[in-house]
């Protein structure tokens, strides 16, 4: 049995299992409330009250809150801490929709790894020439986290997205199509810190990497492109300006997109960071100050908050490490090496090739965590087993284990873990192994490849409350329970 991730929250439990222990011998206590402690640890399922799995309207940000400066708040886009949730409630897809965007970024994911990249030339006075192919991924992440851009600074709400690379903005003009967000758009006039890259230049070449596409030139500028699976994109001014992540963490010359012509499903999000591994990626330009160094925690639910830090400050010290693998045909992608996965305790017998066929990486824009179909069956089976006390549901969308919780107050699920090498176990939080449709409707939160040489996708719903952290220059990937709530 590998190492397991310890919480902050089970080493105070920890502690009052002990000093409740000690004052038992003195005859002080009696020895309940350390058996509730003891019991809650050992336990292999999550006693989860019904009425806590639907949404709340409410905005509750974390109370804790990390003790640094280079730490931006992460939110969900679609729920009610964020800006774009009260902007635009109207426009809030279903899950369906939500878990068909999920599929499309995850085909896109699978044919860039699956073959090798083509190479399109960008016009940017045609846009539609920039064919919805292989190029990159979906843009359609959930999380949201607001920066700075140009002097004066402007704010914006961008997605941040660690299966892509380019960080890009709406920006006026608008000389094709800026699709309707929240923030003002981005206008270089009004910026003294603005200018364009030269089409000649290296720095424009570096975009054929990052984006897939063979950069245009439009005027001596350079013009950038970038698709996503399911048809959305952003065309553009490559440019650099001066970025604010916080007060004290500042970048001239930041290399981004100023995006003339947009589309897509980005939810009313000024654009999008690209938190990759490609040279142009936000880790890569400021790896002078951080080292590729970066940690996030997305909160359990839409109305809690998370963060995205940089730099080392800030890492839980019960951090566990695996190691990061790079991917031939997705360089930009961060690799992991799955080895098996545990229900209710139980580690399921799962054969190690079944996870090399494919590989894995982790994706902080995809939904729901992808398995290979050997070892999502295997996993559902033991799921439905062990909840076989629970009325069915109909399947939602990819989800194909679904409850109906509407006559239980409380609901015993047994606890998920995944196991990454190096002997990493990583518990999934009680929110990271449903999917909640409606009371009548609660999933489990995993779904199968349709091929074990699939590559496997870490998921955004099972990271909810981990700290995961990225190390690109250690070539390190870790994670600690407990990262927020
Ligand atoms: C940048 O390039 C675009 C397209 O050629 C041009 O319209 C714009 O005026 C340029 N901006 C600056 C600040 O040079």
């Amino acid at each position: 049995m590998g190492a397991t991730v310890i919480s902050p929250t089970y080493l105070s439990a920890y502690l009052l299992l002990l000093c409740l222990v000690c004052s038992l011998k003195e005859g002080y206590a009696k020895g309940r409330r350390a058996t509730v402690a003891e019991s809650h640890h050992l336990e292999h399922s999550h006693t989860i009250q019904v009425s806590s799995l639907l949404p709340s309207s409410i905005c509750s940000p974390a109370t804790k809150v990390l003790d640094k400066k280079s730490s931006l708040q992460v939110v969900h886009k679609h729920g009610p801490c964020s800006q774009l949730y009260h902007h635009d409630k109207a426009n809030i897809p279903t899950h369906a929709e939500i878990l068909l965007q999920d599929v499309a970024r995850v085909k896109s994911i699978h044919s860039k790894l699956a073959k090798s990249l083509g190479s399109t030339k960008v016009d940017q006075t045609d846009a539609a020439n920039i064919p919805a192919k292989d190029g990159s991924v979906v843009g359609s992440g959930n999380y949201v986290v607001t920066v700075g851009l140009g002097t004066p600074k402007k704010d914006l709400t961008l997605i941040f997205d660690t299966g892509s690379d380019i960080t890009w903005t709406q920006c006026q003009p608008c000389v094709g199509t800026c699709y309707k967000q929240q923030d003002p758009v981005f206008a270089p006039s009004l910026s003294s810190t603005y200018s364009n890259i030269s089409c000649s230049s290296t720095t424009c070449n570096s975009l054929a990497s990052a984006t897939g596409n063979t950069p245009g030139c439009s005027s001596s500028a350079c013009v950038y492109g970038i698709q996503y699976g399911d048809s959305s994109f952003s065309v553009g001014i490559f440019a650099k300006e001066k970025l604010t992540l916080t007060s004290t963490d500042v970048f001239d010359d930041f290399l981004f997109g100023c995006g003339q012509n947009n589309q897509g499903l980005f939810g009313g999000a000024a654009g999008l960071i690209g938190l990759g591994r490609d040279k142009l990626s936000l880790p890569s330009q400021t790896a002078s100050k951080y080292k590729k160094y970066f940690s996030y925690c997305l909160p359990s639910s839409a109305s809690s908050t998370g963060f995205l830090s940089f730099g080392y400050g800030g890492v839980s010290k019960f951090v566990k490490f695996t190691t990061l693998t790079t991917l031939s045909q997705g360089a930009s992608f961060y690799g992991i090496d799955i080895v098996g996965i545990s229900v209710g305790g139980k580690k399921l017998p799962i054969s190690a090739s079944v996870f090399t066929a494919g590989g894995a990486i982790i994706d902080s824009g995809t939904v729901i965590t992808r398995l290979p179909p050997t070892a999502y069956t295997a996993l559902s089976s033991e799921f439905r087993k062990l909840m076989s006390r629970y009325p069915k549901a109909q399947p939602l969308s990819i989800l194909d284990t679904c409850y109906d919780f509407t006559k239980f107050s409380s609901v015993s699920v047994p606890k998920i873990s995944i196991f990454f090498s190096g002997g990493v176990e990583v518990p999934i939080a009680a929110k990271g192994i449903l999917y909640v449709n409606a009371i009548s409707q609660v999933c489990l939160a995993f779904a199968g490849n349709t091929d074990d040489t699939e590559v496997g996708i870490f998921g955004n719903t099972q990271q909810k409350t981990l700290q995961v952290v990225y190390d690109g220059v250690g070539g390190k990937l870790g994670f600690a329970t407990g990262g927020c709530t």
